[in-house]
């Protein structure tokens, strides 16, 4: 946000799933905002939890089929000031068919490279 009569809309679409197994949101700077209030909710949208990242690193888990979740509106506190909400995104759906670890990370290799998904990454040798 770089107006006072900017808002922003961290998360457009409102209250949401991200599509993911688990998605971990991470803080990474937050200068000058009010708002931008984090909601965790039930599969029906009805709210179960909300907290505000403030700090360096403040983070949440979420377990993405089980919870839905959004972020309320930002405004600058100080009008004259651009306001910053930076968060790092993380999103980790696992790989269909993959097998347990042997403990053999040969073999382990092998089985996560057969598996891998998207089936475009193993063909390219990854
Ligand atoms: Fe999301």
């Amino acid at each position: 946000m770089k107006q006072a009569v900017e808002s922003g809309e961290p998360t457009p679409e409102g209250i949401h799933h991200d599509e993911n197994d688990f998605v971990w949101i991470h803080l990474i700077n937050r200068e000058n905002v009010t708002g931008g209030i984090n909601g965790i909710y039930s599969n029906e949208k009805k709210p179960l939890e909300s907290c505000t990242l403030n700090k360096n690193m403040d983070s949440i888990v979420l377990w993405d089929p089980k919870v839905m979740h959004g972020v309320t509106s930002m405004h600058p506190k100080d009008p004259t000031k651009n306001a910053i909400r930076d968060v790092l995104l993380i999103a980790f759906t696992h790989c269909p068919g993959l097998q347990l670890p042997t403990g053999n990370p040969v073999l382990d290799y092998k089985e996560i490279k057969a598996n891998i998904n998207p089936p475009a990454l193993a063909e390219h040798g990854f």
